[in-house]
């Protein structure tokens, strides 16, 4: 028994890795101080869709889930670990307006969807740049910004790290 759950660990914490370096980033969470403030900049929407790109543990994709209730809120993360943690956590709160797919966010459009929220890397918000948003609608993230765009709220944090929080409509 204990060799299974020590084979289990290995396998957890080598799949995290692995994933870390294959995209770059690893599941770090947004903290609790900036998601407060990012889900009071996020905009009033209603019967919409609304995609987290690469939604980690589901710090945010929970809270969208919630502050939403009548949108649809889709999560794109490809870290199985955290996709199966995600499952996990879907089954102990069900939200039904809540889709996670262990999917490659690059590879879907966003054509569809007025809310994308996101906390990427640098090379990441340049690919994310060059992808086909929807007219009009809206990118929420922080601490990297949307090379080529202009925000149109733009706020800086008084903690630590004086995180940057970006709001953009296309
Ligand atoms: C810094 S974490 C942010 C997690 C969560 N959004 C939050 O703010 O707490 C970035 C996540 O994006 C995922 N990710 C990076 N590139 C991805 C891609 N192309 N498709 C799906 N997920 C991706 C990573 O696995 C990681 O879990």
């Amino acid at each position: 028994m204990i060799v299974i759950l020590f084979l289990l660990l290995i396998w957890a914490f080598s799949s995290l890795l692995f994933y870390t370096m294959k995209l770059g980033i690893s599941p770090m969470p947004t903290s609790s101080k900036v998601k407060r403030r990012l889900l009071a900049l996020s905009p009033k929407l209603h019967k919409v869709k609304i995609i987290e790109c690469g939604c980690g543990w589901g710090t945010l994709l929970f809270a969208l889930a919630k502050k939403y209730p009548d949108c649809l809120i889709q999560g794109y993360e490809l870290s199985t670990i955290c996709y199966l943690f995600l499952k996990i956590r879907l089954l102990f709160y069900p939200y039904p307006n809540l889709r996670i797919s262990r999917k490659d966010f690059f590879k879907v459009s966003f054509q569809d969807a007025s809310l994308i929220v996101c906390y990427l890397y640098p090379k990441a918000m340049q690919r994310l740049a060059k992808k086909k948003m929807r007219e009009g609608a809206y990118l929420l993230t922080h601490t990297f910004h949307l090379p080529g765009y202009k925000p149109i709220i733009e706020q800086q944090m008084k903690d630590v790290y004086s995180t940057s929080l970006f709001l953009y409509r296309f």
